[in-house]
C-alpha cells in the first residue's frame, strides 16, 4: 500500500461504493494503474553527501505559474461527489498550499467559482484549466473564453482520450452519468447545446494536432498537452511551439496497455532535450517519488487520486493535508539528497533497484 493509505481507507469507508469506485478505479485489467505505483517502488535514490546546503529552495518556474512548488494537483472530475463542497475545498486547500490547481472541465463547480475560491485564499495562487478540444470549435472557443475571464493562467489539453477508457467498475455497477443533482457545470449555456442544461463532453477520434494549432491561435494563454507518452509526440509538440508536456497514462484510466509514465520520462526528456518543461503524473505518492521524477528530467508533477482521497476524507482540510505532506517530505528528500534546489537532482542519482549505483 502506498503513502496515502490512511486517507484512502477513510475514503473508503465515507464515499457511496460506486463513486469510490469511479475514483479509485482504472481501464481493463488495472495493470496501468497498478504499474504506476508499483514503477516508483523499482527506483532507487543515490544520495550524494556533504555538500553544505543550509537553506532549501522549492521553487520551480512553470508557464502560468512563475514561482511554484512541484507539486500539483492533477485534474480529476466530479468533486462533488467526494465532498458536498467539491471543488470549492479544493481550491482552497491547493491555494493555502501553494500548489497548481489544475481544475478539470469535468468539475462539479463552474471554473469562475473554483478560480474565485482559489484566489479569496491566496490572489495569485495560478489555476489552470484542463481542455478536452471539442470537434465543435466554437465550443472549444467559449470554453476557452470561460477559463480566460475566470482567470486562469494556463490551459491543460488532454490528449490520450479520442474515446473513452473502459472502466470495468463502472460498468459492473452501472455508473454512466452523474447522479440527479450534480453536473458538468462548465457546460452549460455553450454555443449549440441546450439554453439551461449541460452539452456533453465529446471524446473524439477527430481530434488532432491541426486543432491543438487552432487552439494556439484563440488564446494567448501557455497551452500544455497532457497524456503524451510516446518520444516522437513529444517532439511533435515541441515543433508545434506548445508550452509544456505532462507525461500520463492517465492514471491507467484510458489505454490500460500503456507503460507507467515515470518508465518513460528519460526518453521523453531525451527527445524535448530541455526546450520547455515536462511535467510527469501517475503513481506519484511520497515526496521521494517527486525527487525521483524531477531527477528524470521533470520540473513537477501531479498529484490525482491522493487528493480525491483526501477530499473525501475531511474536506479541504484533508486535501491540504495530503498536499502539505507531499511538500515536506520532498523538502526532506531533497535535503537527504545532498540537494538544495530542485535542479540539483540529476539522473545520476536515480538507479534501479537491485542493480545498485554502477
Ligand atoms: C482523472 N484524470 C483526468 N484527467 C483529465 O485530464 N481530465 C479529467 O477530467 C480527469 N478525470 C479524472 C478522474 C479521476 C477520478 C481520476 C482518478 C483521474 C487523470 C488525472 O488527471 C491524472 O492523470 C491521474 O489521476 C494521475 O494519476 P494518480 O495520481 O491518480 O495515480
Amino acid at each position: 500500500m502506498n503513502g496515502f493509505a490512511e486517507q484512502h481507507d477513510r475514503a473508503k469507508e465515507v464515499l457511496d461504493p460506486v463513486a469510490y469506485d469511479y475514483f479509485a478505479g482504472g481501464a481493463g485489467d488495472e495493470r496501468a494503474l497498478a504499474d504506476n505505483e508499483n514503477s516508483f517502488a523499482r527506483l532507487a535514490l543515490l544520495p550524494r553527501v556533504l555538500r553544505g546546503g543550509a537553506n532549501r529552495d522549492l521553487a520551480v518556474r512553470l508557464p502560468g505559474a512563475p514561482d511554484a512548488l512541484p507539486i500539483m494537483v492533477a485534474p480529476t472530475a466530479f468533486h462533488r461527489l467526494a465532498h458536498p463542497e467539491g471543488e470549492l475545498a479544493t481550491a482552497r486547500a491547493a491555494a493555502a498550499a501553494g500548489t497548481v490547481l489544475i481544475s478539470s472541465m469535468a468539475s462539479t463547480v463552474a471554473i469562475d467559482e473554483v478560480v474565485a475560491a482559489a484566489h479569496q485564499v491566496r490572489a495569485e495562487a495560478p489555476v489552470w484549466f484542463q481542455l478536452y478540444l471539442q470537434p465543435d470549435q466554437q465550443v472549444t472557443a467559449a470554453l476557452v473564453e470561460r477559463a480566460e475571464r475566470a482567470g486562469c493562467s494556463a490551459l491543460v489539453v488532454t490528449v490520450d482520450s479520442p474515446v473513452f477508457g473502459r472502466h470495468e467498475r463502472d460498468r459492473r455497477n452501472g455508473f454512466h452519468d452523474l447522479p440527479d443533482g450534480y453536473a458538468a457545470e462548465n457546460m452549460r449555456g455553450l454555443p449549440g447545446g441546450p439554453a439551461e442544461d449541460t452539452r456533453d463532453i465529446e471524446m473524439s477520434p477527430e481530434i488532432s494536432w491541426r486543432h491543438v494549432e487552432s487552439l494556439r491561435a484563440m488564446t494567448r494563454l501557455p497551452v500544455l498537452l497532457k497524456g503524451i507518452l510516446h518520444p516522437d509526440d513529444a517532439h511533435l509538440a515541441v515543433g508545434l511551439g506548445v508550452d509544456g508536456i505532462i507525461v500520463s497514462n492517465h492514471g491507467g484510466r484510458q489505454l490500460d496497455a500503456t507503460p507507467a509514465p515515470i518508465e518513460v520520462l528519460p526518453h521523453i526528456t531525451n527527445a524535448v532535450g530541455g526546450a520547455i518543461p515536462l511535467l510527469l503524473d501517475g503513481g506519484v505518492r511520497r515526496g521521494t517519488d517527486v525527487a525521483v521524477a524531477l531527477a528524470l528530467g521533470a520540473t513537477a508533477v501531479g498529484v490525482g487520486r491522493p487528493v480525491v482521497w483526501g477530499l473525501a476524507a475531511d474536506g479541504e482540510k484533508g486535501v491540504r493535508d495530503v498536499l502539505e505532506r507531499l511538500r515536506d517530505e520532498f523538502d526532506q528528500a531533497l535535503a537527504l539528497c545532498g540537494g538544495r534546489r530542485c535542479g540539483d537532482l540529476t539522473r545520476d542519482l536515480v538507479v534501479r533497484r537491485g542493480f545498485g549505483g554502477g
